[in-house]
């Protein structure tokens, strides 16, 4: 059993964990929302069943590649192979999954594929400005591998202009990006919002 898996049940940490989920909901979506959206990279799903909660239109698909809870909203996959026809989400929202991966292009290629014209990409990803902010980033990407006993997983961050680039590249149209803090506030993410 894993230090992880003994604290995962203690009350306190499962409090923290939901206001993260709570505060990563509002993030992603601040209004009501409706329709088929995909969560990429869902983790354990929490932001996702804090959006269905929310929003009864909304219908809610997670998939990761680590399966965590029994849910039949949650399909187990590789992001960079999504098991979904074209044009079918609403919404996709991706929160800390890209950076895991070394090929960003192909996810971002992947997610415009399955996004319906006139649907929107939603994207929360940290950034550094320095690079001794990207230092800072690993630091606490492998403390937190360490410690969840992940696999191993790639670190690809960005700073915020060439995220944006990114996702433009591959053919969304930029609307919105709103800046966070977060980790104390020793760390900034932004949640953007592209079309398609
Ligand atoms: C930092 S976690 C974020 C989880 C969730 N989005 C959240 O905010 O709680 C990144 C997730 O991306 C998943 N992931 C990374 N690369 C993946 C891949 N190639 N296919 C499927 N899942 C992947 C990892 O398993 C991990 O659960």
């Amino acid at each position: 059993m894993s230090l992880y898996s003994l604290v995962a049940s203690n009350p306190f940490y499962l409090r923290i964990r939901e206001s993260k989920a709570d505060r990563r909901a509002s993030d992603v979506f601040p209004g009501d929302v409706s329709g088929l959206i995909l969560d990429f990279g869902c983790g354990d799903l929490r932001v996702g069943e804090v959006i269905s909660e929310r929003n009864p239109d909304a219908k809610i698909v997670g998939i990761d590649r680590i399966i965590t809870q029994n849910n039949s909203d949650f399909v187990q996959g590789d992001v960079l192979k999504l098991p979904f026809h074209d044009n079918v989400f609403d919404y996709v929202f991706a929160i800390g999954a890209l950076h895991h991966n070394n090929d960003v292009p192909s996810q971002l290629n992947e997610i415009y594929r399955v996004t319906k014209g006139g649907g929107e990409f939603i994207l929360s990803e940290e950034t550094y400005v320095t690079g001794l902010g990207r230092i800072m980033l690993s630091l606490n990407d492998i403390a937190h591998n360490f410690w969840k006993q992940k696999p191993h997983l790639y670190f690809t961050f960005q700073t915020y202009n060439e995220w944006k680039k990114m996702v433009e590249s591959a053919g969304f149209k930029f609307k919105q990006a709103s800046k966070k803090k977060a980790h104390l506030g020793l760390m900034t993410y932004y949640v953007f919002r592209f079309g398609k």
